[in-house]
């Protein structure tokens, strides 16, 4: 896919797949594009060229809430909660993009029987433990970690029962310890969901001892692809990384 921003282009003639049950990293330096490939990997801007293909299927320029719905479920480098809302109301709003009411009706419990209701507040708690924030389900987004925000992100991904989960620059503002949690967490994620995993992440040991393959993006080309040690050895690497004599 290529997108242009008027003369710039953020995503110039980028391919790649990802296979079934990846952990598949995206790297670069800041401004290569990658936001803006989730951006067009989750509808949330269409490509000015290219297509997008999930399943086998072309699903380019279909709204991000069909994508979603058909299992790519993302996270945000600028996190993006109901900040007012508890971590519990937020895991739920996202529930109801697979129920079918719509997101106020479904906070406020509006036209579902107590029992869907039931199941839904269920589902939510169950993945806060899972993140480890049971303890927290009533607390106010706002007052979280980032650390807790971007578990509370992922938690609100995977009630949308992705096949894909797409993390955003999840270490982002992740204290020591949690970083070093992340990729454990990850993988547990990965397992217990059976999902395919697409990183966004600056955090290169993150990235080089969890990624099962990893495209390199600069300038919005793609001037790498492949395993983390091949990438690691890449001079084009190398080069956008460190600004070319080391
Ligand atoms: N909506 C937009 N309008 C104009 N320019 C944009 C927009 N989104 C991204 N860009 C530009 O595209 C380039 C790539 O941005 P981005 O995908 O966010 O990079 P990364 O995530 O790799 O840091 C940057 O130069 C950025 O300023
Ligand atoms: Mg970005």
């Amino acid at each position: 896919m290529t997108r242009r921003f008027g003369g710039l282009i953020a995503v110039n003639e980028v391919s790649f797949d990802v296979t079934s049950g990846e952990i598949f990293g995206l790297i670069g330096p800041n401004g290569a594009g990658k936001t803006t490939m989730f951006n067009l990997m989750t509808g949330l801007t269409p490509p000015s060229s290219g297509n997008l293909t999930y399943e086998g299927r072309n699903i380019t320029g279909l709204p991000p809430y069909k994508i979603a719905q058909m299992g790519l479920a993302r996270t945000f480098q600028n996190i993006r909660l109901f900040g007012n809302l508890s971590a519990l109301e937020n895991v739920k709003i996202s529930q109801h993009v697979h129920t079918g009411s719509g997101v106020w009706a479904g906070v406020l419990g509006l036209g579902k029987s107590k029992s869907e209701e039931q199941e839904v507040e269920h589902n939510a708690f169950e993945l806060l433990e899972l993140v480890g924030m049971g303890d927290k389900a009533q607390d106010k987004a706002k007052n979280f970690s980032y650390g807790d925000q971007r578990r509370l992100e992922i938690a609100r991904a995977l009630a949308l029962k992705p096949k894909v989960l797409l993390l955003d620059e999840p270490a982002a503002g992740m204290n020591p310890n949690e970083k070093g949690a992340l990729s454990d967490f990850i993988r547990m994620v990965r397992e217990k969901f059976d999902l395919t995993v697409i990183l966004i992440e600056h955090h290169v040991p993150l990235v080089m001892g969890l990624c099962d393959r990893i495209a390199v993006l600069n300038f919005g080309q793609l001037i790498a692809l492949g395993n983390p040690s091949s990438v690691a050895h890449d001079p084009a690497v190398i080069e956008a990384y460190l600004g070319g004599d080391e």
